[in-house]
Order: C-alpha cells, then structure tokens, then sequence
C-alpha cells in the first residue's frame, strides 16, 4: 500500500491528475441501466488493441487479404482469438448501440440540456455501423465481398450525395481500390471521427450531471460518489466485465472463415444481421428503389427529436407520439431481421408488406395514446379534492 501511495504521489506530484476538475457522480449513477455508455467505451477501446494487433499480419489485397486472415486465425499464437473477439466486440458494440440509444430516447435523455449529445450519438452510431461494414470485406471471402456490393448498390441510392459517396468508398471500382478505400476507412478514418466523436460526448457529459431516472429532478442528486477513484474504479469493473463475457465467447465459439472470394461454393447472400432489417426493406416492392428516402428520413427524425418533442416532461405518459415511434421502430427492426433470415432476399408485394407496416404502427400509437389519455384522466381525477 505504502509503494502504491509512493508511485501515486511520485505520479500526480508530475501530471497534476488530482487537480482535473472531473466532478463526483451522484448515487443513483451507480446502476445497471446506466452501464451502456461504459459497454461502449469499453468495446471501443478493445477493438482498437486488438485491430491493431490484427494489422501486424494482415496483408490487403485479391490474393493476400484471405490467405493473411487463415494464416492469423491457423498460425499465429492466440491469433484466432483475438481475431474472432475482434468481430464479437464489433457486434456486441453494435448491439450496445441500439440498446444505449432506445434506452436514451425512451427516457427522454435528449431533452435539454443534452440535445447535443444526442446529436452526437446519432452520429456516431452511423460511424459504428459503417465500421462495421467496411471492416466485413476485408477477409475477402465470399460471403463478405458478396455483403459488400450489395452495400455498393444501396449506396448509390443514397438521395444525392449515394455516387458520391460510393466513388469515396470504393473507389474506381477495381478490388485494388476497394481495398485501399475500406481499409483506409476502418483503420484510420473511421476511427479516428470515432475517436473526436466521443471525445466531445464525454466533454458534454462531463458538464452536465448524468441523467436522473425517471421521476428525479434534475440537478437534485449529489455528486457524493468521487470520480477518481471510486466512479474510475466502478466504470473499469463494467468494462471488464464486457471484455470478460466476449472473451469467453470467443473462445467457446471460435470463427472459421468461409470459402474465399472467387470459389465456386454457393452461400447465403444474406448481409451482416445487423443490416438485415435495411435489407429486408429492400425486398419490399416497390419501395426497393427508395428504400434510402426512409432511411435519409428515419436519421433527419432522429436528429431533429430534440426539438420535435416539445414537452418538457420526460415521463413516457406525457410524450405518446415519441413512444409510439419509437416502440414501431423497435418493432421492425426485430421482425424484418427475422423475416431477413427466413426468407433471405425474397420479394415481399405490397399487399403482404402494407398491412403489416401500417398495422404494427396504428396499433402503437392506439396504445400510446390510450395510456396518455388514461394517466391524464387519473392525473385530472386526483386534483378533485375529497368531499
Ligand atoms: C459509439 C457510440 C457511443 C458511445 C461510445 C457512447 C458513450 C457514452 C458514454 C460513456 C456515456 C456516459 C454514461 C451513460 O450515460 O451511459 C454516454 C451518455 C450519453 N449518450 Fe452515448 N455513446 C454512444 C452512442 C450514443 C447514441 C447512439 C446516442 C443516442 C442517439 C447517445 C446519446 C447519449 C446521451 C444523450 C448521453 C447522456 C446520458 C446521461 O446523461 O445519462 N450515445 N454515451
């Protein structure tokens, strides 16, 4: 204990950490529903370890991309491993993401004073996923070259800015390209917006204190709990806890690459699940084509909810419209992910796809709004005063 104080006082007496004005937390921060932010940060930070190991031995390129990944996951010591808790942690980042964000509009998160970090957020989602996806071709088997151009194809959809876009991302069209382009981007540029992106999401979060759960004023909790160490110490065993659960995974079900780019093995043309649900809007005829118009509308709605959901209650009973939306979208991300799997690319005709879209959201809002009518009714009633 003695050498620890020694080192620590050697150390601070240097760098001047105890003086960085990072405030306490308040009690209630110490929770699981709170976990999501630390998961992420977690997941980045191992991703970025691991990928960088996973540099050393890989070689991009037509007939080097695939034969590097086998020699990695069949050569080199923990190297598969690493390789596949590389892939694990991407997902389980993903995933992290949807949660982190439902539960974020769910509470009402991104009402003053935090509309910017909202904003951020939805930023860095789109970065997250398209980490993901250009990190899927670089294997080069078939599967992933397959994923990728159906990828380039909806791309160029992208209302005005998709050629633009798929000229950046995959250059003139030549694998060399590609391959110079997704690398570049999964490696260096992608990460590195990441890294600026949360940068400013913590700044932020560091000036206002966490959000309070549902019912708790703002403001009204202590900052008791200090943040070095005890905050610092807490967020560390969360994170660990995360690399704890992917290793373990890993190791219990390890990858196997599929067959190379090129060979004459038929696959599944079934893209990464969690594009599935984009995906599987795409069989919808005859929206195929503008699938990108309702996607370019989901994120200008999701940009723009700050300052749609004008109630400056957070209860979910005040905002019935927000959480209908929101409980709609939840909806079809799990049923057409799962319809995506059974019927990978099977043309779905309006009359089958129409009534289930409209019927999934009036039944969401019907609901929402019986509630929201119900508690103002309760509310109302409470106020008559007893005879
Ligand atoms: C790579 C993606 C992301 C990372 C690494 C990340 C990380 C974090 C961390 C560490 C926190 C603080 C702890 C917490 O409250 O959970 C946080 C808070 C927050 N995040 Fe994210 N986040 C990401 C994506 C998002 C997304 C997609 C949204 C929503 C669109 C979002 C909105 C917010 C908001 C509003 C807060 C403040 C929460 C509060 O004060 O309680 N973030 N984020």
């Amino acid at each position: 204990m003695k050498i620890g104080d020694t080192i620590w006082k050697w150390v601070d007496s240097r760098a001047h950490i105890s003086d960085i004005p990072l405030r306490g937390m308040p009690e209630y921060a110490l929770n699981v529903t709170y976990w999501t932010g630390a998961f992420l940060g977690a997941a980045f930070v191992y991703l970025v370890a691991t990928g960088m190991f996973l540099l050393f031995y890989y070689r991009p390129g037509e007939t080097t991309a695939y034969a590097s990944t086998q020699y990695i996951m069949t050569q080199v010591p923990y190297g598969n491993l690493i390789f596949t808790s590389h892939q694990y942690m991407a997902y389980a980042m993903i995933f992290v993401v949807f949660v982190h964000f439902f539960r974020n509009y769910y509470l009402g998160i991104y009402k003053k004073p935090r509309e910017v970090s909202w904003i951020i957020g939805i930023l860095m989602s789109i970065v997250v996923i398209t980490m993901g996806f250009t990190g899927y071709f670089l294997p080069y088997t078939e599967i992933s070259v397959d994923a990728t151009n159906v990828g380039i194809g909806l791309a160029k959809f992208i209302p005005t800015i998709g050629p633009l876009l798929a000229s950046i991302t995959f250059g003139n069209g030549t694998v060399a390209s590609e391959f110079s382009r997704l690398l570049a981007l999964h490696v260096v540029i992608l990460p590195a917006i990441l890294f600026i992106l949360f940068g400013l999401h913590m700044y932020l979060f560091e000036q206002h204190e966490i959000a309070p759960p549902p019912g708790v004023e703002e403001n009204a909790g202590k900052r008791s709990i200090p943040w070095f160490p005890v905050y610092l110490a807490y967020s560390a065993a969360v994170s660990f806890l995360l690399w704890g659960v992917v290793l373990i995974w890993s190791a219990l079900k390890p990858l196997h690459l599929g067959p190379p780019a090129g060979s004459a093995i038929p696959v599944v043309p079934i893209s990464e699940w969690y594009l599935a649900a984009y995906q599987k809007v795409v069989d919808f005829s005859p929206i195929s084509k503008n699938v990108d118009y309702l996607l370019m509308g989901l994120i200008i709605f999701l940009l723009a909810v700050p300052f749609l959901d004008r109630n400056k209650s957070r209860a979910m009973r005040d905002r019935p419209f927000f959480i209908a939306i929101g409980t709609t979208n939840l909806i079809y991300l799990i049923i057409y992910t799962a319809w995506e799997y059974l019927q990978p690319g099977k043309n779905v005709a309006p009359i089958i796809w129409a009534p289930i879209m409209f019927g999934i959201l009036g039944i969401n809002l019907l609901i929402a709004y019986i509630f929201h009518f119900r508690y103002k009714k309760i509310g109302k009633s409470e106020e008559v005063p007893p005879a």
